[in-house]
């Protein structure tokens, strides 16, 4: 807890000394708006809504958004703060179930007032050398948890992007002329995928010029596991229709489901045809630091790249992702560098290696090392490990245990996905107008729990089942009472449907 209270002054004591009597005001008006008398440990109680839900022109009127010719004092800044703080919602809330990640660590918290205040970009050793051997050691423990004693790697900004690094690169190994001669050189390629992945996949094919039409589809099983022997089958599939196949994109963790794919079978084939094997683990990989669980990924030292997002379940914090390599060739410096020669010059007088942000497809990048690497610091190895066993995987358990609702599957891991049946279509489940009926009680109990401010989750239809909610159950702030209040909660506001 003290972290929060004190990140926000040693941040400002390290800059502008100015800055730093008004930052405290901020920084007080800021927690006293966010904390409450902290009763578990949270920033928010229970008794706190999640959001304070207004229609957009209210909230607008309501923000005062307009820029205007003169500054404002500093008590009516200080309102615009706890005015921004009031409207935003608060995913450090228990009851926020809706997102991908919830909870806060304070060490990463930390972490991340001090890559702001230092304010540098992470492309050479010069302007951010701490942050460059940072760096190095966080991805290269990442990857030893993947199961590679070398490798390359570097931090994105998201999954989607590590995921685009990872197609960008697996092209470029194939066809290495892309880089200079663009797609006039290269066959119409293909990408196989499962039908649950992320639709990033389908953005870095836009992207990348390689089109949406030649992501191939692969099936999957009930609980959202790709059927290997499908995969085999569309890689055929995509031959016979004169594409030629590069890539293959694997998810450990899927988005809805939290379903993992396969990776040995899947190795196999990619092994057999030659291909580029990505497991997109942005949202699972986190079960690599855990002993019990990481079975879920066996077999992932066998692909080529991984996709990982810390700032999913380790709380680390948006943004936290990393794209992780095997491959010992420098592939993701030649794919990616342009040799600028105001940055990288070649004769510096340190070992120019260091400078590494020719690899990334940007140029300014921001630091997303620190938070990481001050929560690993704090906690080590094995309390991350506990978090994954302990905190994370019980709540889905519990969950599952006191179910009143109608499961879709048995959860392979936190993601909880059900269907709320209203009083109104139990024991109707044969009617023909069942599922239409079913489909639109998520929806309006989405609007409810919004507009009340109680809890947040989200609803989707997949594949041949229509609406159903997805909770995500990771917030350490999350206790077994407010799961059943959750539950409760979705009985009470679709009592009369
Ligand atoms: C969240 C997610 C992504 C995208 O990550 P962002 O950081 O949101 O861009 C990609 N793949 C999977 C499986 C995800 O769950
Ligand atoms: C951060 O860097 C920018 C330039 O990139 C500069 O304008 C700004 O003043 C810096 N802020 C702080 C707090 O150092």
């Amino acid at each position: 807890m003290c972290c929060f209270g004190f990140a926000p002054n040693i941040v400002l004591c390290i800059q502008d000394k100015k800055l730093i009597s008004l930052a405290k005001k901020f920084s007080q008006c800021y927690l006293s708006a966010l904390l409450n008398k902290n009763k578990r440990n949270s920033t928010v109680s229970d008794t706190d809504s999640v959001c304070e839900w207004r229609e957009p022109e209210e909230l607008a009127a309501l923000l005062d958004l307009e820029l205007r010719e003169n500054g404002e004092p500093q008590h009516q800044l200080l309102q615009r703060i706890r005015d921004v703080a009031k409207y935003s919602v608060k995913t450090n809330h228990p009851r926020f179930f809706n997102q991908l990640f919830a909870g806060v660590d304070y060490h990463a918290l930390t972490g991340r007032f001090l890559t702001e205040a230092l304010n540098t970009s992470q492309y050479t050793y010069e302007v951010a050398p701490v942050f460059v051997l940072m760096e190095d050691e966080v991805l290269s423990k990442l990857r030893s948890l993947v199961g590679w004693a070398e490798g390359d790697g570097i931090f994105c900004p998201g999954g989607t992007m590590s995921n685009m690094y990872a197609m960008n690169v697996a092209r470029y190994r194939a066809f290495p002329e892309v880089k200079l001669k663009g797609m006039w050189s290269l066959p119409r390629l293909a990408v196989f995928t499962s039908q649950q992945s992320h639709y990033s996949v389908m953005k870095a094919a836009a992207f990348q010029g390689i089109g949406t039409e030649n992501v191939f589809k692969v099936k999957v099983d009930d609980r959202g596991c790709m059927i290997p022997e499908d995969l085999g089958e569309t890689i055929e599939l995509a031959k016979s229709q004169g594409a030629v196949p590069f890539f293959v994109h694997a998810t450990s963790g899927t988005t809805v489901q939290g379903a993992f794919d396969p990776l040995e079978p899947i190795a196999d084939i990619c092994d057999r045809q030659g291909l580029w094997m990505h497991v997109d683990a942005a949202w699972g990989g986190s079960v690599l630091f855990s002993k019990e669980h990481k079975h879920l990924m066996r077999g992932v030292e066998r692909a080529d790249s991984v996709t990982w997002n810390p700032h999913k379940m380790m709380l680390t914090g948006l943004q936290c992702s990393a794209i992780l390599l095997k491959d010992t060739t420098h592939l993701l410096k030649h794919c990616h560098s342009a040799d600028a020669k105001y940055l990288f010059q070649q004769d510096k007088f340190y070992d120019t290696s260091l400078d590494t942000g020719d690899k990334s497809i940007q140029c300014g990048r921001k630091v997303d090392c620190l938070k990481l690497w001050l929560m690993w610091k704090a906690v080590g190895s094995k309390g991350l490990e506990e978090r994954v066993d302990r905190k994370t995987f019980s709540s889905p358990i519990y969950l599952t245990y006191v179910f009143r609702f109608c499961s879709v599957e048995q959860p392979l891991f936190v993601n909880v996905c059900f269907w709320f049946i209203p009083p109104s279509l139990r024991g109707k489940e044969n009617s023909p107008d069942y599922n239409d009926r079913l489909s639109k009680v998520a929806p309006v109990i989405k609007e409810r729990m919004m507009k009340q401010g109680t809890m947040m989750l989200g609803y989707q239809p997949q594949g041949g089942r229509v609406n159903f909610f997805r909770m995500i159950v990771i917030s350490p702030q999350l206790s077994h009472q407010d799961m059943t209040f959750c539950l409760n909660e979705i009985e009470r506001l679709g009592s009369d449907l």
